[in-house]
C-alpha cells in the first residue's frame, strides 16, 4: 500500500464520505485542504485513476496536457552522476527558490495546473525534507473587505529569476555575485502576467494567485508593488493556511493544484549528506485563466527568451 497526498480540496464537512470509493481511502489532513489517499498503487487501473480524479475534482481541475518540462523533472538534490548535491554550487543556488512558497510555472505564459511529485529516494527520518503547502483560497477569504477591494484588479508580473535572486540574498541584503548578472536580472527578461485575484473555476471560490515569483504589480511604482506582494505572500504563508507533508516511503506521491495552492520544500539537515530524490511531472492549467495576460499560444519561456 502506498499513499498519495492530494492538495486543494474544498472545505466540506463530510469530505471523507463524499469522495471515498471502493479502491481509495481518503483521510483529511487539514481543516480546509489536503487529504491522504491510501490505495494499492502497484497496479494502476482505469478504475483507480477515475477514483483519484474524482477525489481531486472535489478540489481541482482534472489532469490536463503535460507542461513542457521534462516529463519527470528532478527537483531533488541528486547530481546527474548520482552523487549528493553539495551546498553552494550553482545548481544548489538555483534550487533554493524551492524553499519559498510558489506555484509551478507562474512565470511562464501558460501557468501550471496539477503537479505530481513522487518520492524516488528519501533521506533518513527526522532530517527534514518535508514539503509544505498553503491554501490560497482560504488566505484570500481571510482578507478584510477593504483589502479585497483594493487588490481586485491587480496584475502581477512573475519571474522565475525574481525567486532565484531573492533566495540568494544574505542577511546583509547582498545578492550572491553569481546571480548578480544580466542573465539573472528579472528586468532583462519577460514576465508571466496573471491576475492576482481570480476565480478558481473547479470550486467557484476566489483565489489569491501569488507566489515567490511575483516581482511587481503592473502599473504600480516598483517599490510599492514589491512591498504589497511581500505582504500578501507572507499572509498566505501564515500557519493557519499551511500544511506540512512528511514523506514516509519511497513511492509516496503528492498531487496538488497550482491554481489554488502554494508549495515549498522545507530545508533540513539531510542537505549535502543524504539523497532526497523527488521527481515531478506537471500538466498545464486547463482553465480559462491559464494564459493570464500573456496571449494564448505564446511560446517564450521565462529566463530563456
Ligand atoms: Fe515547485
Amino acid at each position: 500500500m502506498a499513499t498519495a497526498q492530494l492538495l486543494a480540496p474544498t472545505p466540506i464537512p463530510d469530505f471523507k464520505s463524499k469522495i471515498a470509493g471502493p479502491l481509495v481511502q481518503f483521510r483529511p489532513l487539514h481543516p480546509t485542504f489536503g487529504a491522504e489517499a491510501v490505495a494499492d498503487f502497484t497496479s494502476i487501473t482505469p478504475e483507480l485513476v477515475a477514483e483519484i480524479k474524482g477525489g481531486l475534482a472535489k478540489m481541482s481541475h482534472l489532469f490536463g496536457d503535460l507542461d513542457d518540462i521534462a516529463p519527470l523533472f528532478d527537483v531533488g538534490n541528486v547530481n546527474p552522476d548520482g552523487t549528493v548535491m553539495q551546498p553552494g554550487g550553482m545548481r544548489d543556488l538555483l534550487l533554493r527558490c524551492n524553499y519559498h512558497f510558489h506555484a509551478d510555472s507562474a512565470f511562464n505564459p501558460r501557468r501550471a495546473g496539477i503537479s505530481l511529485l513522487l518520492a524516488h529516494e528519501l533521506p533518513p527520518p527526522g532530517l527534514g525534507g518535508d514539503t509544505e503547502f498553503a491554501d490560497t483560497r482560504s488566505a484570500y477569504a481571510a482578507l478584510d473587505e477593504e483589502r479585497k477591494e483594493e487588490i481586485k484588479d491587480w496584475v502581477v508580473c512573475n519571474s522565475q529569476l525574481n525567486c532565484r535572486r531573492n533566495a540568494n540574498i544574505d542577511e546583509n541584503g547582498k545578492l550572491n555575485p553569481l546571480l548578480d548578472t544580466d542573465e539573472f536580472d528579472p528586468m532583462k527578461h519577460r514576465f508571466g502576467k496573471h491576475k492576482l485575484v481570480q476565480t478558481h473555476e473547479p470550486s467557484g471560490r476566489t483565489n489569491l494567485y501569488i507566489a515567490a515569483h511575483a516581482h511587481h504589480v503592473e502599473g504600480m511604482p516598483m517599490e510599492e508593488g514589491q512591498k504589497q506582494l511581500h505582504e500578501l505572500l507572507t499572509h498566505a504563508g501564515k500557519p493557519e493556511f499551511t500544511l506540512k507533508v512528511q514523506w514516509k516511503d519511497v513511492g509516496d506521491l503528492v498531487v496538488w493544484d497550482n491554481t489554488c495552492t502554494l508549495h515549498r520544500s522545507v530545508p533540513g539537515q539531510y542537505a549535502g549528506k543524504y539523497k532526497r530524490d523527488l521527481r515531478r511531472t506537471t500538466v498545464h492549467d486547463m482553465s480559462t485563466q491559464a494564459w493570464g495576460l500573456n496571449g494564448e499560444g505564446a511560446t517564450w519561456r521565462s529566463g530563456l527568451d
